[in-house]
């Protein structure tokens, strides 16, 4: 039985990829501080009994390697992050850099056989490249946030640990995920922004005009990418995208027609670091990962309203 190591396990993404990864009948590992994360999240996964752990832990703390050590994980999968608003680049770097080097060591240390890595769209900051964005974006990107500036410094430290201790990787950019139990937690997630103000007929606000793009990708997409990169992808980094943007103020009115709400949203001022475009190429992650993307955005956000609705 293969065991994973999750990181930011009890997150949004983290839980779906803990309960992927139980359904196909591996063991699971959880790490997370729950900062962001809820361990109602992880409801499912613990019905799985002894094939579930988790530990309330920050990434940095003493006792992770020893943690690792303990479970022998083959593959640890690191989405454990911290974003603020405003950014304070110096938290967001205990976890986005030495949280990183914590975790690739630990990995080192335990025999970890590869670390898949949840980058973002973000860590192109706002790019001149055609769109919708290839991965050879990266070489001329400027990240417009810290957050943003650990996932470009992490594509370094990836291949550092893979050429000097022989520790594989995958690194896969996520663009912009949505879907049941992403929750509105200050200015990030305009789905569950959007949503939440719609179903309970509060304004929502649309920072700009609207008209910025994003590329919207269902939660079970993304995690069917991350799951497949355990035995895939080796050593690349791999864009996680449907390639189509849609304008938020779109968004809105489709969330609006979905929950029946008839308002109109504020609008408010584009915060700055905000991209203007944002689309993922997933032409190479089709070749490297077998992945493509499958759920179509109004089918994902009737989904997520209807969690929304019975929770
Ligand atoms: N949601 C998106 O649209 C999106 C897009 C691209 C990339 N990503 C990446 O995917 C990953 C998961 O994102 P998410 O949307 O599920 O966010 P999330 O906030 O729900 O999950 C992150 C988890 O990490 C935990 N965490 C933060 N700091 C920690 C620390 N020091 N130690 C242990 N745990 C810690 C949080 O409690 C949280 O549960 C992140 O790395 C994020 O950058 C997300």
């Amino acid at each position: 039985m293969t065991t994973f190591l999750v990181t930011g396990g009890a997150g949004f993404i983290g839980s779906h990829l803990c309960d992927r990864l139980l359904a196909e009948g591996s063991r699971v590992v959880a790490v997370d501080d729950l900062s962001t994360g809820h361990v109602g999240n992880l409801a499912q996964a613990r019905a799985y009994g002894q094939r579930f752990t988790f530990y309330s832990v920050d990434i940095g703390a003493e006792g992770l390697g020893a943690l690792f050590v303990r479970y022998q994980p083959e593959v640890v999968y690191h989405l454990a992050a911290c974003r603020l608003k405003p950014p304070e680049a110096v938290t967001e770097a205990r976890t986005g850099v030495l949280g990183l080097l914590a975790v690739l060591q630990a990995s080192v240390a335990c025999g970890a056989r590869k670390v898949v890595f949840a980058s973002s769209a973000s860590v192109y900051g706002e790019s001149r490249a055609g769109y919708p964005l290839k991965e050879t974006a990266l070489a001329g990107a400027r990240p417009l946030d810290p957050g943003a500036i650990s996932k470009k410094l992490a594509e370094d430290y990836l291949r550092f640990f893979a050429g000097t201790r022989d520790l594989d990787f995958a690194s896969v950019v996520l663009s912009n995920v949505y879907g049941p139990r992403q929750y509105p937690v200050d200015g990030f997630g305009v789905v569950a922004a959007f949503a939440g103000a719609t179903l309970s007929g509060r304004q929502a606000v649309v920072f700009g005009d609207g008209s910025q793009t994003r590329d919207f990708l269902f939660v079970d997409d993304a995690v069917n990418a991350l799951a497949l990169a355990a035995n895939r992808g080796s050593g690349k980094t791999v864009n996680v995208g449907t390639g189509v943007e849609t304008p938020v103020s779109g968004l809105y009115r489709m969330l609006a027609g979905i929950t029946g709400h008839r308002g109109e949203p504020r609008f408010g001022p584009l915060p700055p670091g905000d991209r203007a475009r944002s689309a993922l190429d997933g032409s190479r992650a089709a070749v490297e990962l077998g992945w493509k993307p499958w759920t179509h955005l109004e089918d994902g956000l009737r989904e997520t309203v209807a969690y929304l609705r019975s929770n």
